[in-house]
C-alpha cells in the first residue's frame, strides 16, 4: 500500500477543545457543547440554556457518540434541575432524544434518580439541583477514568493477538475524545499503541452518510500525530483482501444480553469482511453500553434517520441561531435529520434507506473490551458474568 497516502502531522499537535463543558453564567448555568456538526472546518461551541435546545443538539449530532450521550443526558437533567424546570418532563424529553445508544437512558435515569434521591432526602430545590449536577460530574469523571482502563485492556488484548506486532487498525465512525469524558473507546486503545510506538497506521473508514469518521476520527488522529488513512467505506474489502488490516477495532451504541453489538452502520459488514480474512473484531466500550435488559440484537431499536441524509451530502451548517432566554445563542430546531444538509447527489423526491446503526452477531466478535476486563469468547454466560463484575465495583 502506497505511504503517500498517509496523513501526519508534525508532531502532537493539543488534544482539542473538550466535548462538553458545564458553565456557571451569571445569566444562569449552561451546558456548553463543542459543536461536532460543525468539524472539522472550525471548532465552534454551542450554549444549551434549556433541554429543547439540548435535546435538539442530540437529535442532531452536534454531540453525539454513546459515552457522551449519557455525559450530556446527565448534564441534561442538572440543567432542568437548575432552572426549576420540571425535571421528570425533561428527563422523558432528553431519554426519547435518540433510541439507540443506552448510554444516553442510563445518564439520564442516573441523574434523574439522583434528584429523587435528594426530594425524598427533604432537599430544598436548589440542594436538590447542586444534587444532579454532582451525580452528573461523578459520571463524567467515571467515564474518563473508563476510557483509560479499555486503553489499557485493550492494548493488552491487541499485543496477546498481534503478538510483536506494528498493527494497522481499521476504526469505523468516532470513538475518540470526542464521544467520551476521557480519550474514548476503540479510538483510545488506537492511541495508546500509537503513544507506545505499536501504531503502524490507523484505517480511518469515512462513514457514510454523515461522515463522522473523515469529519470527526480524521481530525482526532491528526491533532495527535497519528499516522491514518482514510478511505471509502466500501474500500475496505479490498484493504483486507490486500492484507493490509491487522485488527478491527470499533465502539458500540448498545450490547445486547445475548453479546450481539449496535454500533454505527457498516460495522456489521466489516466484522462479516474480518471474519472472512481471519482478523480480529474487537468491540472497545465502557460497561454503561452494556443492557441487560435488551436480551438479542433483534431486540434492539434501531435509529431510522432522515433519507436527505442520504440523498444530500453532509456540509457544516451555516451558523443558525436564535436568542434563548439568556440572549445566549441556542441551536435553531432542523426539521429533519442532522442539520448537515449540502448539496443533492440524487434525483429529487429518491427514497432513502438510512438507519443509523447496524448489529453485529456475537459470533463475530472476537471480543468485548470493557474498563472492566475483556469478554472472549463473546457469549450471553460472559457477559451475565460482566455484568455481575461491573455492578459489584
Ligand atoms: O450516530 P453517532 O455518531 O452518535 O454514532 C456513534 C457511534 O456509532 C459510535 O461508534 C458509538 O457511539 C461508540 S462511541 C464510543
Amino acid at each position: 500500500m502506497a505511504d503517500q497516502y498517509v496523513q501526519t502531522l508534525d508532531g502532537e499537535q493539543p488534544p482539542g477543545p473538550g466535548s462538553l463543558r458545564w458553565d456557571e453564567l451569571p445569566e444562569g448555568p449552561v451546558l456548553v457543547l463543542l459543536d461536532q456538526r460543525r468539524l472539522p472546518v472550525e471548532e465552534a461551541e454551542l450554549v444549551c440554556t434549556d433541554v429543547p435546545a439540548l435535546v435538539d443538539a442530540i437529535r442532531t449530532l452536534a454531540v453525539r457518540g454513546a459515552p457522551l450521550l449519557g455525559i450530556a443526558g446527565a448534564y441534561g437533567v442538572a440543567l432542568a434541575a437548575s432552572r426549576g424546570y420540571d425535571v421528570a418532563e425533561a428527563a422523558a424529553l432528553l431519554e426519547g432524544a435518540r433510541p439507540t445508544a443506552v448510554n444516553l437512558g442510563y445518564g439520564v435515569r442516573r441523574a434523574a434518580g439522583a434528584y429523587e434521591a435528594a426530594v425524598g432526602r427533604g432537599a430544598d430545590g436548589q440542594r436538590a439541583a447542586a444534587a444532579v449536577l454532582a451525580e452528573a460530574r461523578q459520571l463524567h469523571r467515571e467515564d474518563a477514568e473508563a476510557s483509560e482502563r479499555m486503553a489499557r485492556h485493550g492494548l493488552a488484548l491487541l499485543d496477546e493477538l498481534l503478538p510483536g506486532g506494528s498493527h494497522r487498525i481499521l476504526t469505523h465512525c468516532n470513538t475518540g475524545r470526542l464521544v467520551s469524558g476521557g480519550e474514548g473507546t476503540a479510538f483510545a486503545v488506537a492511541l495508546a499503541a500509537h503513544r507506545e510506538g505499536r501504531l503502524r497506521k490507523l484505517w480511518v473508514d469515512e462513514t457514510r452518510p454523515l461522515l463522522q469518521g473523515a469529519r470527526l476520527t480524521a481530525y482526532e488522529a491528526a491533532r495527535n500525530g497519528m499516522a491514518y488513512t482514510l478511505l471509502t467505506d466500501n474500500a475496505a474489502g479490498s484493504l483486507f483482501a490486500a492484507g493490509e488490516v491487522d485488527a478491527v477495532l470499533i465502539g458500540a451504541d448498545r450490547i445486547a444480553a445475548d453479546g450481539s453489538v449496535a454500533n454505527k452502520v457498516g460495522s456489521y459488514p466489516l466484522a462479516v469482511l474480518a471474519r472472512y480474512h481471519h482478523v480480529p473484531f474487537i468491540v472497545v466500550a465502557p460497561t454503561t453500553t452494556v443492557d441487560p435488559a435488551t436480551p438479542d440484537g433483534a431486540s434492539i431499536e434501531v435509529e431510522q434517520r432522515s433519507g436527505q441524509e442520504v440523498t444530500e451530502l453532509p456540509a457544516p451548517p451555516v451558523p443558525a441561531t436564535v436568542t434563548g432566554v439568556t440572549g445566549l445563542p441556542v441551536p435553531r430546531a432542523t426539521e429533519a435529520g442532522s442539520g448537515l444538509s449540502g448539496p443533492p447527489v440524487a434525483p429529487v423526491g429518491t427514497q432513502a434507506y438510512n438507519p443509523a446503526f447496524d448489529v453485529t452477531p456475537p459470533e463475530l466478535v472476537t471480543a468485548i473490551v470493557t474498563e472492566e476486563g475483556v469478554v472472549s469468547p463473546v457469549t450471553g454466560a460472559g457477559i451475565a458474568e460482566l455484568c455481575a463484575r461491573s455492578r459489584q465495583v
